[in-house]
């Protein structure tokens, strides 16, 4: 598959995605959008890719939904094309990915970035929700995302006046895993994507399901959700391996299975 507005490496079993529109700072167009559907249904259906990591460049993850295109658009347009809708593509990814966040996370980029399992900061990222200046508000779930990551008072403050969170603030408010120099940053999370691609692939994919259902179910059934998915694992190849080797003292040797 060859793209035009991101460049795709594979290392082992880690994709490495980087958004590429310099000109714009990685603004999120329709071709960005149709791309990254595509590549996250590839990395979906690919056995030999188990962890992915999206990137931008050192001065912009993504500065956001592309204004130039959303311009012209009126409310029957947007409304007829659901315009984001596609980003759920993006949302429903099953195998892990990370953002690897360097510089601005503006509007749609906080928004993609917050798609993402979690984010790994540089220590040059910016964070904002800044639509409110264009007349309008967040459209690809940062009002809610950001609000559930942070809380009321820090989202509520970010929507209405643009603010930007730097990478200190946000990591203190959860926003971010960790923060890391910006020169070390793709490596790092390559090295975390290493990692997470090395670890029984059912269980990952359990472990994802689990923390999003925490976002999207009350305690009591996702406590529940968890257990069965935990006795579900038990049923798994992975397991016998991963058991018998922690009893054999070697490492495991993970099937999928
Ligand atoms: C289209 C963009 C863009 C964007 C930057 N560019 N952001 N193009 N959409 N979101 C373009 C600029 O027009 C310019 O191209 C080039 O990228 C470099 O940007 P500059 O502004 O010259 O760079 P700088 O002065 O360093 O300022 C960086 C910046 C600023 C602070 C990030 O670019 C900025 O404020 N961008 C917009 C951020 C924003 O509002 N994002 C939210 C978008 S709305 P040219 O060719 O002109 O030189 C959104 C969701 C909407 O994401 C959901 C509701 C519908």
């Amino acid at each position: 598959m060859t793209y035009t507005t991101v460049i795709v490496e594979q290392h082992d079993a880690v994709t490495l995605v980087r958004l590429n529109r310099p000109q714009a700072l990685n603004a999120l167009n329709s071709e960005v959008l149709g791309e990254l559907i595509q590549l996250f249904a590839a990395y979906d259906a690919d056995a030999s890719q188990r962890c992915l990591v999206l990137t931008g460049s050192e001065k912009a993850f993504a500065a956001g939904a592309d204004i130039k295109e959303m311009q012209p658009k009126d409310f029957s347009a947007m409304y007829v094309e659901n315009f984001f809708a596609g980003w759920e593509r993006v949302t429903n990814t099953r195998k892990p990915w990370i953002a690897a966040v360097a510089g601005y996370a503006l509007g749609g980029g906080c928004e993609l970035a917050m798609m993402s399992d979690f984010i790994l900061a540089a220590d040059t990222a910016k964070f904002g929700q800044p639509e409110i200046k264009l007349g309008v508000a967040p459209g690809m779930g940062g009002s809610q995302r950001l609000t559930r990551a942070v809380g009321k008072a820090k989202a509520m403050e970010m929507c209405l006046t643009g603010r930007m969170m730097d990478a200190a603030e946000a990591e203190r408010a959860s926003l971010v895993s960790r923060v890391v120099p910006a020169a070390e940053l793709v490596d790092e999370a390559l090295k975390v994507a290493a990692q997470i691609a090395a670890m029984p692939p059912l269980a990952a994919l359990a472990c994802k399901e689990m923390v999003n259902a925490a976002f999207e179910t009350g305690l009591q059934q996702g406590v529940v959700f968890e257990r069965r998915l935990f006795h579900a694992l038990n049923a798994t190849a992975d397991k016998v391996e991963g058991m018998t080797a922690f009893v054999d003292k070697r490492p495991g040797n993970w099937t999928g299975r």
